[in-house]
């Protein structure tokens, strides 16, 4: 039995080292940021997930709203936002999946203008209107 010991907690070892491991790698982090691009006004921003009500928050002009989150194993994680301001709102998924390819490895960023909101693409490096306000 004494042998066993030594044996045992090389095992819990390896364990708990494979868990720090996936833990970095597949739960990765994320980053969705709002912009607030708006010309002058200033940008209500209310975001939730399934779980978490992240609340309402008033975003001045070129500042940002960001918030951090790990993916789930099953990259079922989904973020939607309800943007609004004098010129209109807008209610989107601001993280999902499918939206991943599309943002930076661990950054999302969308920007909200005058005329519509848009999201970065990394892949052309530039912001590509995705949504228009709704009046
Ligand atoms: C988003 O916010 C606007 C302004 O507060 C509101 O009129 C609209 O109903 C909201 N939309 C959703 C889906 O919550």
């Amino acid at each position: 039995m004494r042998t066993m010991k030594p044996c045992l907690l090389f095992l819990v070892l390896l364990i708990c080292l494979c868990q720090t491991q996936i833990s970095n790698s597949i739960f990765d982090k994320m980053r969705v940021h709002v912009i607030n691009g708006l010309t002058k006004e200033t940008l209500n921003v209310h975001c939730q997930s399934k779980d978490d009500d992240l609340g309402s928050h008033d975003v001045s002009v070129n500042e940002e709203y960001s918030w951090k989150f790990r993916l789930n194993f099953w990259d079922s994680t989904l973020f939607f936002c309800n943007l609004s301001w004098k010129g209109g709102h807008k209610s989107f998924d601001a993280y999902r999946s499918a939206i991943t390819d599309e943002c930076e490895e661990s950054d999302c960023r969308w920007r909200a203008t005058d005329d519509g909101i848009y999201l970065f693409i990394i892949k052309h490096k530039v912001y590509v209107q995705k949504y228009k306000w709704e009046p």
